[in-house]
């Protein structure tokens, strides 16, 4: 009996697992910040710099905007942590505005 309740549990959290890992993503741009100096900046800097040290300014961040997009996009990034929706949207609407360096 204790073995079945232990089962039953593991089978629990693990689908309640993955549904947080695999709860999707949509970009919505209608209120989003899309400042990199307010916006964008601090968080890349506070949360993605300390591995990616090509990050630590304008022109790293952009000429990488693409690729991070995707990684923000499906969670992926930052490793090891995770971003709200809001701080989703700050990164992947200022890139959708075309990355300026506003
Ligand atoms: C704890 C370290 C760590 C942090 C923090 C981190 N990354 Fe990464 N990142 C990695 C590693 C390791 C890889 C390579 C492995 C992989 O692709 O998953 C990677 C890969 C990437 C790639 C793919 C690069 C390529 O050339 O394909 C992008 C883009 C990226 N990270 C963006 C970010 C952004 C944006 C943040 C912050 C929101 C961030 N990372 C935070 C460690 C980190």
């Amino acid at each position: 009996m204790k073995k079945l309740i232990f089962v039953l549990a593991c089978t629990a959290l693990l689908s309640s697992c993955k549904k947080n890992t695999s709860s999707s993503y949509t970009p919505d741009c209608s209120g989003a910040a899309k400042s990199f100096a307010t916006d964008v900046f601090p968080l890349v800097n506070g949360n993605c710099t300390g591995c990616h040290t090509k990050y630590a300014n304008y022109t790293g961040i952009s000429g990488d905007a693409s690729l991070i997009r995707s990684r923000i996009v499906d969670g992926s990034m930052p490793k090891g942590g995770s971003f709200s929706s809001t701080q989703k949207n700050a990164i992947v609407c200022w890139i959708d505005n075309g990355a300026p360096n506003n």
